[in-house]
């Protein structure tokens, strides 16, 4: 594929770029807590975005999407929100972020294309702003930290995407680890990288092939669900900034002051955040089923309490919770369809694959998309 994407850049502007690639993300657990101050287990992927670029002397932004066989071309004085070629916004945010701090970087060239599928939940978004940021970084010398570009490519996301998503997709694209999983404190962005090891098992991906508009307006809605649930906490127990910081008693004693919705969402994020701290536990001394168990209680408090989950994506994890050597199951990213994230014995993948092929694929009559998933490093330069 990057072949490819070098060889459009050629043929289209007629000169050697610089290539870069960027990965997808997953997260063993920690689902809806980055936002709420709490730890989140992510993982770069083997799938990527490859960013062929080169700076222009037209003072234009000049793109061309491979898989989408679309180009764009933006004035780099008009640097705005678009609404037609949506993922131009992606680029653009990241360039209007440089802007805020006073960083005018020139026009360039740039081809994007690669293995990550769109709307499956894996950050493709992600992969697009930490990418063009990173080749931005190296091509004009901007002299960005890691995480500072992170934290950039986290606000083009809020504001050309309209997403107010907390810090882990970003995070996990830039800081990824070849066969390690990052546990991050997203209030501190203290964070510490672990070894995976599965020893006979694989991560497989299933994606519903759905994206259910509601995705992003319920996205920020759960936002500010979690912050009313904080405020009233906050009133009897002073101490308290976000979700990370109550404790199940404190939120049970502040019960008749809120909606049982608001209870529901706040619980779900204070489990989580346990689940979280058991499945590294359990991953630690390679206790698979116990990572499993919490596995399935994160997709039940999405689905239940957190409520973001969808038809499909319970139809995948029922399968899953149903077909012999499948050790856990649960839907992972924002949610509203998207992809489950399974940990499979090796000897139960065909089967396992085979059975979600036929009832829900076949079933639903859906694109199969069932992804084996390498743990990879962040985003980088390919020499
Ligand atoms: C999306 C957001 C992340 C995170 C997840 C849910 O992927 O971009 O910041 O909130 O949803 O865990």
């Amino acid at each position: 594929m990057v072949q490819e994407v070098v060889s459009s850049f050629k043929d289209l502007y007629g000169s050697v770029p610089r290539v870069f690639r960027s990965p997808g993300r997953i997260n063993i657990i920690g689902e809806h807590t980055d936002y709420n101050g709490g730890f989140v287990l992510p993982a770069a992927i083997n799938k990527e975005l490859y960013f062929a670029v080169t700076p222009n002397t037209v003072k234009a932004f000049r793109f061309f999407a491979f898989d989408l066989n679309e180009s764009a071309e933006i004035h780099c004085t008009n640097v705005t929100q678009q609404s037609s070629k949506t993922w131009t916004n992606y680029l653009l945010g990241v360039v209007a972020q440089l802007g805020k701090r006073g960083i005018a970087v020139g026009g360039v060239d740039v081809v994007v294309g690669g293995t990550i599928p769109i709307g499956a939940g894996i950050s493709s978004s992600a992969a697009m702003e930490c990418g063009f940021l990173f080749a931005l970084n190296e091509l004009f010398s901007l002299k960005l930290s890691t995480m500072e570009m992170v934290k950039m490519a986290q606000l083009a996301e809020h504001e050309f995407a309209g997403v107010k998503c907390g810090i882990m997709d970003q995070f996990a694209v830039m800081h990824g680890k070849k066969d390690h999983v990052m546990k991050l404190d997203c209030r501190s962005t203290a964070f510490s990288y672990s070894p995976l090891k599965l020893d006979n098992h694989s991560i497989l991906l299933c994606d519903t092939a759905v994206k259910h508009t509601l995705a992003s307006s319920e996205y920020n809605l759960r936002r500010q669900e979690c912050e009313l649930g904080v405020s009233i906490v906050a009133k009897r127990f002073p101490k308290i900034l976000s979700l990370r910081d109550v404790s199940l008693d404190q939120l049970s004693a502040c019960k008749n002051e809120m909606k049982p919705v608001t209870f529901d969402r706040c619980s779900y994020v204070i489990e989580e955040n346990a689940r979280l701290e058991a499945t590294c536990v359990a991953l630690q001394n390679n206790m698979l089923d116990v990572v499993g168990k919490m596995m399935y209680g994160s997709h039940e408090g999405l689905r239940d309490k957190y409520s973001v989950s969808c038809g499909e994506l319970d139809l995948l994890v029922d399968l899953a919770r149903s077909t012999p050597g499948v050790v856990g199951a649960r839907m992972m990213g924002g949610g509203f369809g998207g992809c489950t994230i399974n940990i499979v014995h090796n000897d139960a993948v065909k089967p396992f694959k085979d059975r979600v092929r036929k009832e829900y694929y076949k079933a639903r009559r859906k694109q199969e998309n069932i992804i084996e998933v390498a743990i990879s490093d962040g985003t980088s330069e390919i020499s």
